[in-house]
Formats: C-alpha cells, structure tokens, sequence
C-alpha cells in the first residue's frame, strides 16, 4: 500500500488556500491542519499563546517560528502512521521548511507534494477586501464572488459570517509583504526537492480545483 501523503498547500494571502482545502480533505481523506487556523482558536480562547499571536497576527507579521513550529510539532507527533496530512499555512519561514523536514523524518515521513496557488497581487487584495467567513464552519464567501444566499449568514450550516482582524487594508498590504520576503523563495527550497507543483489560482474556483486534482494524482492513495 502507498505510504499516507503530506500534501502542502501554499500561496499568498487570499490564494484560495481555505476554500480549496475543503475540497482537498474530502476528495483525499486528508487531515487539515491550518496553522491560521489554530492560532485563531488560540486567540479567542484568550491562551498566553493566543495573547501572543494576536499582537503579531493583526498587523500582518508572521508569529515568530519557534512558537509555530512548537505547535506544530504537537499535531504531527500525535499523527496516526496511516493518517495523510494536508497543511495550510505551514511551513511560512525556510527555518519552518527545514523543521517539518525533521519533524516528519522522525516518523519516517516526507513532504510528498507541494500545491502551489499562483494568484496576481491585485486581484488577492480585491479577494481579501470582500472576504466573509462562517464563524462556526469556517467556510470563506466574498460579496462579489462567492455571496451567501442570505446576507450575513453561512449556506452550510446558518452560522453568522463575520470580516477577519487582519483583512484591514493596512494588514493586508503588509501580510502580501511578508509573503513576498518570507514565504514566496521556500519555494524554491520544494521545487529542488523535486515537489513543487504552480497551480494558477486566477481562475475560478471550479477550475483552480480541476488543476488541483491532476497535480494530487501521483499522491492520491484512492
Ligand atoms: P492564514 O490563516 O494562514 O492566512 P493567509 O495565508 O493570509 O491566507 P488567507 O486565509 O487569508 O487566504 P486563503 O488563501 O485561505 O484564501 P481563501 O480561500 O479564504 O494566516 C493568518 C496569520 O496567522 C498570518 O498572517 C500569521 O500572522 C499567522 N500564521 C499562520 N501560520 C503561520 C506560520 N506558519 N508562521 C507564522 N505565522 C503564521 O480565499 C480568499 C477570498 O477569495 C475568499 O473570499 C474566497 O471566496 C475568494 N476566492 C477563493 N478562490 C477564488 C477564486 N478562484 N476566484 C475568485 N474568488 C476566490
């Protein structure tokens, strides 16, 4: 049998990441793990690391690696052997990339595919200033692309849609930025590993989801 995959799903702020992961898990058996997304727990249970985070999370910084990799390191070592993996959100940093390496190895696991959502920044700031969450499923609607059917309201399961802390212009501009130094060239570091697959993420979502679906096959455990 094929060993469980650790698929990695990346891009800037606003690539779609979120709404394609959905898919991901559903279609793969894949566990989700969303460093934002834990970390955004984090805050609103108002934990000594939530309180950290959040100083960093509403401006748009990265929360330092030793804090995120802690974390993480949590959730990949109470993995089951045969659980595949897709992560969203990690690794951000090369110091991250280099720790996931380590952290996997150590389960005798790798970094089986690297999604990489390609998006053009004007279009990432459109996405993100018209963004609309569910605060209880967490699925992402947008006034002009994806609009709920009831203002205000998730389609899936009623819950109330609010506007994330960090999608302010100011955060945006700025998380778009730390993308572009920290994030974007780690890259680089999956593409010599021989993972790396560039999804373009300008295209609708239907689309975006079709070009995720071929690059999965060679990982896809049925
Ligand atoms: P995180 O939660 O990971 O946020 P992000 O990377 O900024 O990405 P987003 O969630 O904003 O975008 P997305 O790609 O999921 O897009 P979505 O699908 O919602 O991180 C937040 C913060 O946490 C970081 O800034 C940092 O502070 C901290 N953090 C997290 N991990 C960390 C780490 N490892 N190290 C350090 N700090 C860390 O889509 C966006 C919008 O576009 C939606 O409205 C959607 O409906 C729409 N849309 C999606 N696809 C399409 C399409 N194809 N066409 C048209 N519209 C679309």
């Amino acid at each position: 049998m094929a060993p469980a995959p650790t698929v990695l799903i990346m891009g800037p702020p606003g690539a779609g990441k979120g709404t394609q992961a959905a898919h991901l898990v559903e279609a793969y058996g894949l566990r989700h793990v969303a460093t934002g997304d834990l970390l955004r727990e984090a805050v609103a249970s108002e934990t000594e690391l939530g309180l950290l985070a959040k100083r960093y999370m509403d401006k748009g910084d990265l929360v330092p690696d030793e804090v995120t990799i802690d974390l993480l390191r949590e959730v990949v070592s109470s993995l089951p052997d045969d659980a595949g993996l897709l992560l969203d959100g990690f690794p951000r940093t090369r110091a991250q990339a280099v720790a996931l390496d380590e952290m996997l190895g150590r389960l005798d696991r790798d970094v089986s595919l690297v999604l990489d959502i390609c998006v053009p920044k004007d279009v990432l700031v459109e996405r993100l200033s018209g963004r609309w969450i569910c605060r209880t499923c967490g699925t992402p609607y947008n006034a002009a692309t994806r609009p709920p059917r009831v203002p205000g309201v998730c389609d899936l399961d009623g819950g109330e849609l609010y506007q994330r802390s960090d999608d302010t212009s100011d955060a945006v501009s700025n998380r778009l930025d730390v993308y572009e130094q920290e994030t974007a060239p780690i890259a680089g570091y999956y593409r010599d590993h021989g993972t790396l697959v560039q999804i373009d993420g300008d295209q609708p979502p239907a689309e975006v989801r079709a070009a995720l679906d071929a690059a999965m096959q060679p990982v896809a455990t049925g």
